[in-house]
């Protein structure tokens, strides 16, 4: 965990005396590689000139055959770089080199990376993972990321992403662990765990990123960068927890948020970085601004320009600028003119030269030569990982007639663009996987010896091909619809408005129904879909995610049972878009939905959620009894028997709710606070404990202060939020 000893906080301390401001502001300071030449204007908008057709691909090709990259070796030489973002060991070292044997003070730079569901070996997106509830699974996925990357050279990852988010329009949803801040919790603290916790060799950690701090999963209707109101009690209770907890747990830095909180943005907020993070919270580590944010405050309209872009971005405890060039160009003048106390520089600086020290980075600054890129083929070791990842994140939303699993013998129809697509598995986020290791569903059938015939019919951007659709109509005894979005329709900069399944692959699900064979949609998406249609009319749904690396070889371990369906939905999904944002823990009205017209609810479409959060089936089913609540002196043991009352042997999650049931302010219908897995055999009872400790009862007040109000609570356990055994206690506390 990011802990100095004393000796390190020494060296750290002795450093910093020796610094010129020049040199300060440059740990200050985070590049990534530019491109020089070419083209007078961003290269963001040389992407959208060349999407408007404003110049064509050809003429972009010749231009950027003029160019050179720019890693600003002349400014790390001369110690004004703190950090660049490069994922090429050789690049890495070289430039090291640089900054530790040709700057004046050899301070080595720091490499970050957005590693956010794996480098080299691709893992599922969080949204898929976080639904297999394991934390074991989160850290061991996150260990194998952080050695795979640190033989690359990076040395920090923007990770996790830790934004509660309850908007399925927003397109980051598929970066997070979901709607729920105790899950998104236990995904913080075994994600820390998992980058930062092997410290047996430089080698084998890596400083994680908190993101993006704080509120940014709450941006008004779904719409990326937006902005956030909200109730300081709101904030404290739901968004503030996963990051209190992965601090509290040593994480080594944090990243704010692009988004404004009631006012102010997150980039330059004194109330969320100075006096909750650093000071409430103590955190030891720096706070690195999101990409560009600093200056980017100046279109927020809070600041007139740069400078003072810069000079409340510092003051306000904001460690690195990523790429904004604003501290490189002002913070000079700030700190010279007395509007930056030098205390600020120094405490940032203190704070980004302890990290690298606990990174190992002044006595191993470059990748060692045997340990290099050694990932050309990726080990089985890492692939079996990224497999059980994979299969225990598939959740079963439908199954009628028992279609699913599927017989060996029965011939398949695999249609949909997907399904034939090697790089659509990956999802949003992933930057360093090679083609070569990835598993299309086509490829993981073809594995798996089964008897099929591939029609790609229709992807989410292209047409209906009529004729394959009759081939494929004609073909199976059984149809596996592979439909979804494509990875680029979730992740950074990628709400949608209609969160239905994009382009014609409804009316592909039409035509393949049509021919009254057993269809089974295998969805392969970045976020909750609104499948209102599909619920009603395709006999079975398995909901796939984009699963990574072995994406394939997991789906098809599915649909023929080797692997019985265990993940759960971690986001709610709504019956149609407009029910936008939906969580299930919402806090109690004066009205709650019902059937009577004048309650909390839609006069289309009700008020209850298509699919529940924590919601998941599979090949067996399940029964919950004897929910017992005994009170000890400082927690509440939960004890209920689960029995598998099908035939199947498979995993189910026992999922505990509590409800504050009168409070001094309005609190949630239900909050999660536990869960077990339990394995049972078929009609196997076992009985699962529980345990809620006292403490957890409680709630934050509007001024941050923590209040356990005695009183009656309902203790509810169960297979998701909605399905649940209840047993009321009254506690004192
Ligand atoms: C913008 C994204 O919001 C953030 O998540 C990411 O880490 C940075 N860019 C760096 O790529």
């Amino acid at each position: 965990m990011y802990r100095l000893t004393e000796a390190q906080k020494t060296k750290v301390k002795d450093l910093l005396s020796q610094m010129t401001l020049e040199e300060k502001i440059g740990q200050m300071n985070q590049e990534s590689m530019s491109i020089v030449g070419g083209f007078n204007v961003p290269i963001g908008e040389v992407v959208e000139m060349v999407e408007d057709g404003r110049i064509s691909m050809e003429e972009f090709g010749k231009i950027m055959s003029g160019v050179h990259q720019d890693y600003h070796e002349d400014e790390i030489r001369a110690g004004q770089v703190g950090s660049l973002m490069v994922q090429d060991p050789r690049k890495c070292n070289e430039l090291q080199k640089i900054a530790a044997e040709e700057s004046r003070l050899g301070i080595p730079l720091m490499f970050g990376f957005d590693v956010i569901h794996g480098f080299r070996t691709v893992y599922p997106v969080a949204i898929a993972e976080a639904g297999t509830f394991d934390t074991d699974l989160f850290a061991r996925t996150a260990r194998m990321a952080a050695k795979e990357s640190r033989a690359h050279g990076v040395d920090w990852h923007f990770a996790p992403m830790l934004d509660v988010a309850r908007d399925a329009r927003w397109g980051r949803v598929s970066e997070g662990p979901g709607e729920d801040p105790y899950l998104v919790t236990q995904f913080a603290k075994a994600k820390v765990e998992g980058l930062q916790g092997d410290m047996s060799a430089p080698e084998n950690y890596v400083a994680a990123c908190l993101k993006h701090y704080v509120a940014y999963g709450a941006c008004e209707s779904g719409k990326d960068y937006n902005t956030v109101s909200m109730a300081n009690s709101m904030l404290y209770n739901t968004y503030l927890p996963p990051f209190k907890a992965a601090v509290e747990a040593g994480a080594a830095t944090v990243m704010a948020s692009f988004n404004d909180l009631n006012g102010v943005p997150c980039t330059l907020n004194p109330f969320t970085l100075r006096s909750i993070l650093k000071e409430r919270w103590n955190f030891p580590g720096f706070v690195v601004s999101d990409a560009d944010a600093i200056r980017e405050c100046i279109n927020h309209g809070i600041v007139a320009d740069k400078y003072d872009a810069g000079k409340q971005s510092a003051n306000a405890g904001m460690d690195v600028d990523m790429g904004s060039q604003v501290y490189k160009q002002y913070l000079q003048q700030a700190v010279e003119s007395g509007e930056v106390p030098m205390a600020v520089i120094d405490e940032a600086v203190e704070r980004i030269l302890s990290v690298k020290m606990w990174l190992g980075l002044f006595d191993h600054p470059y990748v060692p030569e045997e340990i290099m890129d050694p990932y050309e083929t990726l080990p089985k070791e890492h692939t079996d990982l990224a497999l059980e990842a994979a299969e225990r994140s598939i959740v079963l939303l439908k199954n009628e007639n028992g279609i699913l699993p599927l017989k060996k013998d029965q011939k398949i129809s695999l249609v949909g663009q997907l399904a034939g697509s090697k790089e659509e598995v990956i999802g949003a986020w992933a930057m360093s996987w090679e083609e070569k290791d990835c598993v299309s569903i086509q490829d993981g059938l073809e594995k798996a010896g089964a008897t099929f015939q591939y029609y790609p019919c229709c992807g989410p951007e292209t047409d209906l091909n009529e004729e394959e659709i009759v081939a494929a109509c004609a073909y199976g005894d059984v149809i596996v619809a592979v439909v979804g979005e494509l990875v680029n329709m979730s992740g950074e900069a990628s709400s949608r408005a209609d969160i239905t399944l994009p382009g014609k692959q409804r009316e592909l699900l039409e035509k393949l129904l049509a021919s009254g064979k057993p269809v089974v949609a295998v969805l392969m998406n970045g976020r909750p879909l609104a499948l209102k249609w599909e619920a009603a009319h395709v006999p079975a749904i398995l909901e796939c995610w984009h699963l990574g690396v072995q994406m394939g070889n997991a789906v098809a371990r599915v649909l023929f049972g080797n692997k019985a369906p265990e993940g759960r939905l971690v986001s709610s999904f709504p019956v149609v878009t407009g029910m936008c944002p939906i969580y299930y823990s919402h806090p109690s009205t004066g009205r709650p939905g019902g059937r009577s017209k004048f309650t909390s609810r839609y006069l289309d479409e009700g008020f209850e959620p298509l699919y529940p959060f924590g919601y998941g089936l599979t090949y067996t089913s399940f029964a919950y009894d004897q929910l017992a609540v005994q009170e000890a002196d400082d927690a509440l043991c939960i004890t209920v028997d689960v029995t598998n009352t099908g035939n199947k042997a498979a995993v189910e999650t026992v999922q505990m709710y509590m409800q504050d049931v009168t409070a001094s302010i309005v609190r949630p219908v239900k909050e999660l606070k536990g869960f077990a897995k339990a394995d049972l055999m078929p009609g196997e009872t076992k009985t699962v404990s529980l345990r809620l400790n006292k403490k957890d009862m409680g709630f934050y007040l509007d001024d941050g202060s923590y209040a356990l109000e005695n009183g009656v609570f309902r203790i509810y356990v169960g297979g998701n939020s909605r399905d649940c055994l209840m047993q009321e206690v009254n506690i004192q506390f």
